[in-house]
């Protein structure tokens, strides 16, 4: 997720432009850029780091023109510098880009077979050559042509030097405003960019594009059809549009997850082979066959993640795993053999804990492989190799969409682990089916939310909680618990269902609110008869089930349902009914969600 505003008008643009990142930098802050229309071609200037390193390095006299596009990044391919920063220039065309060009690897393969050099590791870098090689004097015709040949999520902004107050833009699967001005329009992700600026705006959908003039706004499609857009009055405030309109980032990444989850296996699935290509394990398969154990370290919601990791490894991929809490794993003497791998597990990729158990790792000979969401933290860059989990800027404190995108890169390594192993290539196809439904279950989950609400009412005046599940849901009750003392400060443990005999279940009154995870599976009557001994001691039960289960709904108190699918995957659904408890619950305690007392989105200190 990157921040994208263009203008073209009759004011100086690089101020407009440089206000305009400011208050896109929610979406990304790793590094920037602008390119600004002038006489004798474009100038442009990129940095690294936030958007007042990139105004510090400006020459604002050279700075003069009323046209230009700028960007604010959020990496996905090539780590944060200059080189990788946005605009990407290609001959007099310059170009800024928010979102993933999946088969950009081949696309770069035929370019350079025409000569063409690049100087940056990004995928956009390559569309920039793909428009450029294919303008001939008009480039709304070159975008539409390019945009023909591309897989992939965009909205990119596109200005010629030879078209001085032209920007072409177009989407597809991320999102891109117009700001219609008197004498001047814009172009940006979201209208925040704008709103300072104009009230007026109109929200290009999938396959739109638009080219804006001073004193003109054409939309049509990317395949040249004309269509005519609304043009709607914004109505909210600066903090609600960058929250999204929701009231917390909490809320908002919690409900950016049907789009995260795809964004996480989106060009890294092989149906047709029931395999999966992760660009960044540059392990051969003959190393990926002989992996013999596999060693998970993180802390906590990651730590969570790994849990699950284990159980999907173990049944679809038949390696032995361990999963080990970061900070004690470092202090002990832990035997690597050869052949072990070991899944560094880590959204902000600085956790201190998971850093040192990780040099230490590889100290004793294993393998690393870092499953991050920022690109070129200590953890990406210090791994041999890694995956990212592309889930975006995590702001809330208390993590949600980057766990759900962190299984989802557990459940791809264990099909490319599998693929290897005993996993055949139905089983493989089937799970990627499964896997490519998962976005639209978890929104049907989302869609409950006003229920989940009524329910956190219910329960947030309560002082402590008890989470029970059983296999692959025993790590999501100790993440609902996880949450839910994060940030509403009750006291709350996650336990194996079965566990609770053998002592929890001296804390059940009818004070003790559990909440049990019984959806549909191997263990599921199991999980019903611990809620009958939870029931005989007028336990209050909350009991995420599987649609259309009436059984439980018999037995429990409130019942959120959750739709089905396979067990390894079953988790991502699972858990959401708990980030939105916590949340409502928090909430309703007036609780600073986003910033929670004592805590800090990444642990940087022992
Ligand atoms: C989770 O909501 C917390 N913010 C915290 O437990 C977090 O998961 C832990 O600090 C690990 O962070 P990391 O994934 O950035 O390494």
């Amino acid at each position: 997720m990157c921040g994208i505003v263009g203008v073209t008008g009759t004011q100086e643009a690089a101020s407009i432009l440089i206000e305009g990142l400011k208050r896109l930098e929610y979406r990304g802050y790793d590094s920037a850029g602008i390119a600004i229309q002038r006489p004798h071609g474009q100038y442009v200037v990129k940095e690294k780091g936030k958007i007042r390193n990139l105004e510090a390095s400006l020459d604002w006299n050279e700075l003069k023109g009323t046209c230009g596009i700028a960007h604010t990044r959020w990496a996905t391919h090539g780590v944060p510098n200059r080189d990788n920063a946005h605009p990407h220039v290609a001959g007099k065309i310059a170009l800024v880009h928010n979102g993933i060009i999946e088969n950009y690897a081949a696309l770069k393969v035929q370019l350079r077979k025409k000569g063409r050099v690049f100087s940056s590791e990004t995928d956009t870098e390559v569309l920039v050559h793909l428009i450029d090689d294919l303008y001939d004097g008009d480039l709304v015709t070159a975008v539409q042509k390019a945009l023909a040949l591309v897989d992939g999520a965009f909205g990119i902004a596109v200005t010629h030097a030879d078209e001085p107050d032209l920007i072409v833009g177009a989407r597809r699967g991320s999102p891109l405003v117009v700001g219609v001005g008197d004498g001047e329009n814009f172009l940006a992700s979201d209208v925040a960019a704008v709103m300072g600026h104009t009230r007026q705006v109109i929200y290009l959908d999938d396959g739109e594009m638009v080219v804006l003039r001073p004193g003109s706004v054409q939309t049509m499609t990317i395949s040249n059809e004309a269509i005519t857009k609304e043009v709607q009055e914004i109505t909210w405030d600066l903090g609600q549009i960058q929250k999204g309109g929701f009231e917390h980032f909490m809320l908002k990444e919690i409900f950016e997850q049907p789009t995260t989850i795809r964004d996480a296996f989106r060009g890294r699935t092989l149906p047709d082979t029931g395999d999966v290509k992760l660009g960044g394990i540059q392990l051969t398969d003959w190393e990926l066959r002989n992996i013999r154990r596999i060693i998970i370290l993180a802390c906590g919601t990651s730590w969570h993640a790994g849990l699950v990791g284990e159980y999907m490894l173990e049944e679809y991929a038949h390696l032995p795993v361990e999963v080990e809490y970061a900070s004690e794993f470092r202090y002990r003497s832990p035997i690597i053999e050869p052949g072990t791998l070991c899944l560094v597990i880590s959204q902000s990729g600085e956790t201190i804990d998971t850093l040192e158990a990780m040099r230490e790792a590889r100290r004793r000979g294993a393998k690393i492989l870092g499953i991050t969401n920022v690109v070129g933290s200590t953890i990406a860059r210090e791994s041999e190799c890694g995956v990212y989990i592309h889930a975006g800027p995590e702001i809330g404190v208390a993590s949600t969409k980057a766990f759900t995108s962190q299984v989802t890169i557990l459940g791809l390594i264990t099909i490319l682990l599998g693929r290897r192993g005993h996993l055949s290539a139905d089983r493989g196809t089937q799970m990627l089916k499964e896997l490519d439904r998962v976005p639209d279950l978890v929104q049907r989950v989302l869609d409950q939310a006003e229920r989940i609400k009524d329910i956190a009412r219910v329960y947030a005046n309560h002082h402590n909680c008890l989470y029970l599940g059983r296999g692959v849901n025993f790590p999501i009750a100790l993440e609902g618990a996880l949450k839910l003392k994060e940030i509403s400060y009750i006291h709350a443990e996650g336990y194996p269902a079965a566990e609770m005999k053998h002592g929890p279940i001296a804390l059940i009154d009818e004070n003790m609110p559990v909440v049990f995870i019984c959806t549909k599976d191997s263990a599921y009557e199991k999980v019903v008869s611990n809620m009958m001994e939870v029931r005989a001691r007028k336990g209050r039960i909350i009991a995420i089930a599987t649609e259309g289960d009436t059984e439980v709904a018999q037995r429990a108190d409130h019942v959120l349902y959750v739709p089905p699918s396979i067990p390894m995957l079953q988790p991502i659904l699972s858990v959401i009914p708990l980030q939105l408890l916590s949340y409502h619950v928090a909430v309703q305690r007036g609780c600073d969600v986003d910033q929670p007392r004592n805590l800090a989105k990444s642990v940087t200190v022992e």
